[in-house]
């Protein structure tokens, strides 16, 4: 199989050069740029720098490894990956206090591969700080903006280098520019298929697995029970999946999800009411990522213990998505870690299981394929995701067992009216939020003193980015309404308008 690989600087967009890639079936991989080039079963037909957070003139400025040039294949360096390699190739690179954000125009000046058929006027998203002041000795520029070099290209070392951002919809004919990278340049064939994906996800299962058995974190949604339909399909009965029953789940959900999975009747699935033990874990706790790690560490004890009465499993297997993993462990460690997903940033370095993620490499609509191709029912695939950490997450500030109970009686009004008006499969997430602050309200004659929630809804393919939905204003009144007179302790409602970016899909 040939693939992108993609050197990872830190920018938020990293995943979406990923994403746009993949919708052009070729295979991609983003590896940190501190990292050695590991041992891939694929073929690395070429190579993205991506855009970063940093200057080049920054002390621990980030650094382009030697083995990157020496693979000698097509590189494409982005914002950072190109200040980068007009560095490195002894150009002129100039710092700059100002950054320039936003769309632009570029206008093409030179014939490139890399420009094939698209318009000699062109607006871009642009978002740096520093700007190429002289190209290096072999390079040609190709594109300019009224102010700076935009595309620069050595077709004899094919190296090729962009100050904007083709990977966001802003820049309009992006997917253009990368396709022409990635199949015309790169020459990558487009032969990353999810057929594939499955006969081989199985096979590495079997091998992986052998005699041993496993144990799988089942939540009840699409991401942990896809993975159930794959481990189930290598290892039949030696799989035995674990629902936590962790008192931060939706209204009914903990036996819904029991009865869930009738379409699967042969899968094992032992349910363990783990309630207390989150809520006295989480007694007091009010900053998020450390909701977040204690909700992960619980989960763990919970396996670990599990792992003794279930069954002898050496695997713990969990639907861990791509997304979780980079959001997770970002680049620049920490400081830039967006929050930790809890599947991720909640497995303790020392525990005695090995770790089986069969969809680490895939993102959220791809892993919906799967389950379809594996013949999971639409109901379960289609669900809105739901958060590892549940409703720990969608209480902001304090959890309580009283918080959580008003918060599922008003998630559970927001989603049935959703449902009846035909609107659930025209939004892809949608969940009520439980503030933690108390407003003054009147009802009938007497005044109110209650908690403020928030409903959010979002339509996105990759949960990467998002975009608000469009609710209709009788169906917003419509929801406050019925949650200001049935839920007893809210008594305002407020709808959260926020793109991500900026925001995130979830509070916490
Ligand atoms: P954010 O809030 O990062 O969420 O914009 C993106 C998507 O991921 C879900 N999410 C999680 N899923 N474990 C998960 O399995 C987590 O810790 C977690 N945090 C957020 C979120 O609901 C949205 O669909």
């Amino acid at each position: 199989m040939d693939s992108i690989l993609i050197i990872d600087y830190g920018s938020q967009y990293n995943q979406l050069i990923s994403r746009r890639i993949r919708e052009m079936n070729v295979y991609t991989e983003i590896i940190p740029y501190d990292k050695k080039i590991p041992k891939f079963n694929h073929e690395i037909k070429g190579i993205i720098l991506s855009g970063g957070p940093n200057s080049v003139y920054d002390e621990y400025a980030p650094y382009l490894r030697e083995e990157i040039l020496k693979l000698n294949v097509p590189i494409l360096g982005i914002c950072y990956g190109m200040q980068l390699l007009m560095q490195e190739e002894n150009g002129v690179v100039s710092p700059s206090n100002k950054r320039e954000y936003g769309k632009s125009k570029i206008k093409i000046i030179k014939n490139s591969k890399l420009t094939e058929n698209i318009r000699e006027e062109t607006i871009v998203w642009m978002s740096h700080s520093d700007h190429v002041e002289e190209i290096p000795f072999g390079y040609d520029i190709v594109a300019k903006t009224d102010s700076s070099i935009a595309i620069v290209e050595n077709t004899t070392k094919n190296i090729y280098a962009v100050q904007f951002h083709p990977e966001v919809t802003h820049t309009e004919e992006g997917m253009k520019l990368l396709s022409n990278f990635v199949l015309n340049i790169c020459n990558a064939k487009p032969n990353w298929d999810l057929s594939d994906f499955i006969e081989k996800s199985v096979e590495n299962i079997k091998q992986m697995v052998q005699e041993d058995e496993v144990i799988l974190g089942l939540s009840g949604g699409v991401d942990s029970s896809v993975a159930a339909g794959l481990i189930y399909k290598a290892i039949k009965d030696k799989l035995t999946c674990i629902f936590v029953d962790t008192g931060l789940l939706r209204y009914q959900e903990a036996e819904e999800v029991m009865t869930g999975y009738k379409n699967m009747p042969q899968l094992k699935i032992v349910k363990i009411d783990a309630k207390e033990r989150f809520f006295k874990a989480l007694k007091g706790i009010t900053d998020p990522e450390q909701k977040r790690k204690i909700i992960g560490k619980e989960f763990f004890e919970v396996f670990e213990a599990a792992k003794q009465k279930y069954a002898n499993a050496k695997f713990l297997a969990q639907g861990t998505i791509y997304p979780d993993v980079i959001e997770s462990k970002s680049v620049h460690g920490p400081s830039a870690t967006i929050k930790s997903h809890h599947n991720v940033g909640g497995i303790p370095n020392n525990h005695s299981f090995e770790i089986l993620e069969p969809l680490k490499y895939l993102f959220k609509d791809e892993v919906r394929k799967v389950g379809i191709k594996l013949g999971i029912s639409k109901d379960l695939i289609y669900r809105h995701p739901f958060p590892g950490p549940g409703l720990g997450i969608r209480v902001i500030g304090e959890v309580t067992e009283e918080k959580v109970e008003i918060l599922q009686k008003a998630d559970a009004i927001f989603i049935e009216e959703l449902r009846k008006q035909n609107l659930y499969n025209q939004v892809s997430q949608a969940f009520v939020t439980l503030l933690p602050v108390k407003t003054v309200g009147v009802m009938g004659d007497q005044r109110t003193y209650e908690y403020l929630c928030a409903i959010r809804s979002v339509n996105t393919t990759d949960f990467m980015t998002a975009h608000i939905s469009r609710l209709p204003y009788e169906f917003l009144e419509k929801i406050s309404t019925r949650i200001i007179n049935e839920v007893k302790g809210i008594n305002r409602l407020v709808y959260d308008i926020t793109s991500k970016p900026p925001g995130t899909i979830e509070w916490e």
